[in-house]
């Protein structure tokens, strides 16, 4: 090599001698060509944006998820109206349900006139282009704060929780849902929703399974908007251990078998090995959900200008589809939507 005696002087050629022969940076060296090669594109249909309702007037905004708002009905309509507009069209819905509604069998879930059954009449009927996707689980109905039933003693008691899972899958079917999403991680639940929903003819009806939700602390603002948490324990003995990876594969196995049609890594960004692993072990649909945790870790740091905000946004979803996620559940799902625009 050449020795460059002024300092600073930067040649104006390539320095005689470097033998390269594979140049990478070729490909990025305008954005035409970059656009060229560009692998992962998003666009508002990979979004499904979860909302939480409440049995309100008005809407509220969420103190524990800055820039969530809890909507009544009227108000979700509006949402979902703003939302199609961008290009979002399906939408997951998480109630928070008065006190006195909730109870350790969590009738609640399952009552035609609940808080969900309701939301879903009045999108139907208002918005006939949203595909509805809703939530199975029943903790914003237990007064014990489980997803499942609990027993006296204080154990989960998974086949009687199924039990009520099948009932509150019916009623949200009844009452016009797409897809119902079982969120529970109770043994079985797959299987005995889906020959519930057809043997009373709702063979249309898909199910979005969390196939792999793990028991991860990022779900801690999701349950201050719901005012949902466990009143005792934790959700360790049906959630997973964020640990393990292979048990996974075992609970997508089971998955198939009973029927689901779309499968989910929760939560998306710490576990982008885990949407890579589902890509590679399933012909179904894969889905990953940046939860409420990872939506508030971009919205601190971006709060206190540490962050760029809608960079990071990006940034984030296109990393998870890049790890194999054919759809995202994500909270930024109309200002994602609302970037992506101004972008191409
Ligand atoms: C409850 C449910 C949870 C989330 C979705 N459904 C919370 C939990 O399991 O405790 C979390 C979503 C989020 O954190 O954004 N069945």
């Amino acid at each position: 090599m050449k020795k460059n005696n002024s300092k600073n002087i930067i040649p104006s050629e390539d320095i005689p001698g470097l033998e390269i022969s594979a140049r990478p940076r070729r490909n990025r060296k305008s954005e035409t060509i970059r656009k060229l090669v560009k692998e992962t594109y998003l666009e508002p249909g990979d979004f499904i944006y979860p909302v939480f309702i409440h049995d309100g007037n008005s809407d509220e905004e969420i103190t524990s998820m800055p820039g969530c708002k809890r909507f009544s009905i009227r108000g979700l309509v509006n949402e979902v109206k703003r939302s199609l507009k961008l290009g979002v069209s399906a939408f997951v819905l998480f109630p928070a349900i008065k006190d006195s509604y909730k109870t350790p069998l969590c009738e609640e879930s399952y009552n035609s006139k609940g808080l969900v059954q309701r939301a879903l009449r009045e999108l139907k009927n208002s918005c006939p282009d949203a595909t509805l996707i809703t939530d199975i689980a029943l903790d914003p109905y237990n007064s014990e704060g489980h997803d499942g039933i609990v027993s006296p003693s204080g154990e989960i008691l998974n086949d009687f929780t199924v039990d009520v899972l099948c009932k509150q899958a019916l009623s949200h079917a009844h009452a016009g849902a797409d897809v119902v999403s079982p969120s529970d991680m109770m043994d079985g639940r797959i299987g005995a929703i889906r020959e519930i929903l057809d043997e009373e003819g709702f063979t249309s009806v898909s199910i979005m399974s969390y196939t792999a939700k793990y028991a991860s602390s990022l779900y801690g603002p999701f349950r201050g908007a719901l005012d949902s948490a466990p009143k005792a324990g934790d959700k360790k003995t049906y959630q997973m251990d964020p640990a393990n990876s292979r048990e996974a594969l075992r609970e997508l196995m089971l998955d198939e078998e009973e029927g689901a049609d779309i499968v989910m890594v929760k939560p998306a960004s710490h576990y982008l090995d885990m949407v890579y692993l589902f890509k590679d072990n399933t012909d179904l649909p894969v889905a990953a959900y940046q939860v409420s945790g990872e939506y508030l870790m971009i919205k601190a740091a971006s709060n206190s200008g540490w962050l760029d905000e809608d960079k990071i946004i990006l940034e984030s979803l296109l990393s998870i589809k890049r790890a194999g996620a054919d759809m995202i559940i994500t909270y930024f799902a109309p200002r994602a939507a609302e970037l992506l625009k101004k972008q191409y």
